[in-house]
Formats: C-alpha cells, sequence, structure tokens
C-alpha cells in the first residue's frame, strides 16, 4: 500500500511562515503530513480529520509530542466550536488539504476505490449513509443530478438510468462495470470513465462542499489579524468555491449575498488580503507524486476587519 505522500508541502509551509509558539490548525489531517511538517517548525498544532483511522493512526505521533499535538475527531467546519472547547479562540495559521487521502483510497473495504472492489461505503466519518444506502434508495433524477453537478459528468442520467435499473447495488466493483458499461470503455482510455461519478458520489455523500465553505467561514472567525490561511483543492469544483470566497472577502468582487451588512461605503470592510495567485506543483513533483497534477494552493492573509459570515445565518455560529 502506498502511504500518503503530501502535496505542495514546501509551498504551503513557505505560505503558513511558521513562528515558533504559533498555533496553528491543521483541518485535515490525514496521515500527518502536513502536521509534521508544521510541528517541526515549533508550532502547537490542532489538527481536525473526521475519520476515526486518521485519528487512531495518529495517536503515536500525538503522544511523541510532547503536548504540542492535540488530534481532533470533528469536521472542520466545526473547528470554531472545538476549539473554544480546548479554550483557544485564535490561531496564527489554518491549512486544509481538501479531499480523500490515499489511505482511503487504497483501503478496498472503505469502498471509495473503483479499481479494487468493496463493499460501497465511501463515508469519511463511518457514520450515516453509506454510498449503497444513496445508490440502491434515492431516485433516478436525483442521482443523475449529483453525478452531473460533483462529477461534471455529460453523461449523468445515461449512468443513472443503468444504475437504477441494476439495483440493488452492494459493491464498488459492480458500480464501476455499470457506469463504464453506460458510458463506453476502452482500456486504452487515459482516465476511467467511472472516475466522475465516483467522485460525484463521494463528494456528495461527505457533503465536501457543504464542508469547505463552513470550513472557509470557520477560518475567518478563528484567524487572527495577521493569521494565514493554506488551501489545497484537487479539483475545479473546490477550487471555485475557495477562489470565489477569497475574491469576495477581499473585496476584489461584489459581496454575493444580499443579507451581508452593508457599510456606508462599499461593503463589508476585507477579511483577507494579501490573496496570492493559485499555486501548482512543478514538473518535478508531479513525475514523484502524480496526485499532484490536479492539486491547486491558494493562500491569504486575515485582516482586522470582523467576519463576514457573522452574516450568513446559521453558518460556523
Ligand atoms: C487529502 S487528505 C489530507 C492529507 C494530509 N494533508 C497529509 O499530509 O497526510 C484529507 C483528509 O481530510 C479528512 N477530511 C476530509 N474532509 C474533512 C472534513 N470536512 N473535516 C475533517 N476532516 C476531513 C479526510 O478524512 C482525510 O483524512
Amino acid at each position: 500500500m502506498s502511504p500518503h505522500v503530501p502535496v505542495l508541502i514546501a509551498e504551503v509551509l513557505a505560505a503558513l511562515a511558521v513562528v515558533e509558539g504559533e498555533i496553528h490548525v491543521d483541518g485535515t489531517f490525514g496521515a500527518g503530513g502536513y502536521t509534521k511538517a508544521i510541528l517541526s517548525e515549533g508550532a502547537r498544532v490542532f489538527a481536525f480529520d473526521r475519520d476515526p483511522d486518521a485519528i487512531a493512526e495518529g495517536e503515536q505521533l500525538e503522544s511523541l509530542s510532547g503536548g504540542r499535538l492535540t488530534l481532533v475527531p470533528e469536521r472542520f467546519s466545526r473547528m470554531r466550536q472545538a476549539l473554544r472547547s480546548h479554550g483557544v479562540e485564535e490561531v496564527d495559521g489554518v491549512t486544509l488539504d481538501i479531499g480523500v487521502s490515499s489511505m482511503q483510497l487504497d483501503r478496498a473495504e472503505r469502498g471509495f476505490s473503483f479499481q479494487a472492489d468493496g463493499p460501497l461505503d465511501m463515508r469519511m466519518s463511518r457514520e450515516g449513509h453509506s454510498a449503497a444506502d444513496f445508490l440502491n434508495q434515492a431516485d433516478e433524477a436525483e442521482i443523475a443530478d449529483v453525478i452531473y453537478t460533483y462529477g461534471e459528468e455529460p453523461k449523468s442520467r445515461r449512468i443513472a438510468r443503468a444504475i437504477v435499473a441494476a439495483r440493488p447495488i452492494e459493491r464498488t466493483g459492480q458500480l464501476a462495470a455499470i457506469v463504464r458499461k453506460a458510458v463506453g470503455y476502452n482500456p486504452g482510455m487515459k482516465k476511467d470513465p467511472a472516475t466522475r461519478t465516483f467522485q460525484a458520489i463521494r463528494i456528495h455523500l461527505n457533503e465536501e462542499i457543504q464542508e469547505l465553505e463552513g470550513g472557509l467561514a470557520a477560518a475567518e472567525y478563528v484567524l487572527r489579524s495577521g493569521g494565514r490561511l493554506a488551501v489545497v483543492t484537487f479539483h475545479s469544483l473546490e477550487d471555485r468555491v475557495v477562489k470565489r470566497f477569497l475574491r469576495e472577502r477581499s473585496g476584489a468582487v461584489p459581496a454575493a449575498s444580499r443579507h451581508l451588512p452593508v457599510q456606508a461605503n462599499d461593503g463589508p470592510a476585507p477579511s483577507f488580503e494579501a490573496v496570492a495567485k493559485p499555486v501548482r506543483a512543478g514538473e518535478a513533483e508531479i513525475r514523484s507524486n502524480p496526485r499532484a497534477r490536479s492539486a491547486t494552493l491558494r493562500v491569504a492573509r486575515r485582516t482586522s476587519a470582523s467576519p463576514w459570515s457573522k452574516a450568513y445565518k446559521g453558518m460556523a455560529s
């Protein structure tokens, strides 16, 4: 099994500019690649992961950290409440590395992979409805919408029809075969046609877009003035959420919501600044870690303005 190789680690560390004694949040602990790097700069780290396996596998690192690492088995959208329960109101940096880890993908029994047959699970937190529950219970239109929206799959309707006709579906191998047949597959294809459908179902089931929005809003709350935000995403759907959030919060575009408190001038004061151009992996990193090919890093610095999220009802409260 291949270990999880952290992506854009040098660029993330440069953006975070960690100072000894600072407090940082790693919202996506995974195999701890980023956390280890931040710890080695002398910071205290609160590392979140909603996957109980990732937390269990990090316990040794936590016990060796001399009290500098606290693992938090929680969604990162809830970082504000979780930090408060540890007596922390403000942090110096927040890092999010969105998506699945290699451990989740490689373990067939977690049900994320179309390459290895396993139960159709796909739940990061191991709680709630599984992918099999969704595909066996939802109606055809809903399945098609999910595959279209989160997979950007033009043949979503055809795939949804094939899924409903083949129910019940219990295994990843079965789903992959249904999708390949519906879409048309030949072994010479660059990308397996099941990729988009698996991605879509995973994103839907784990509410990944909503989590990302909630995580960004929560980071806006917990970052002190001058605090740094670094977010790595792996496809355009997620990158668009980060890009829009930072453009809006830095005042580059007007606020998307009419419900935001408008100040005497144009709108709320920017809550982020120094929004850097997106960073992509170089050729050398892509050669040694193919996962880096689709990675985009966006970074920004928190200003002293109030969080805009206060105006969004129910968000990050
Ligand atoms: C791409 S991996 C992170 C890898 C990590 N940066 C490293 O270097 O090992 C993403 C991890 O974030 C976790 N995760 C995804 N969404 C989450 C959320 N909303 N809240 C907490 N953890 C989440 C996943 O369970 C997975 O372990």
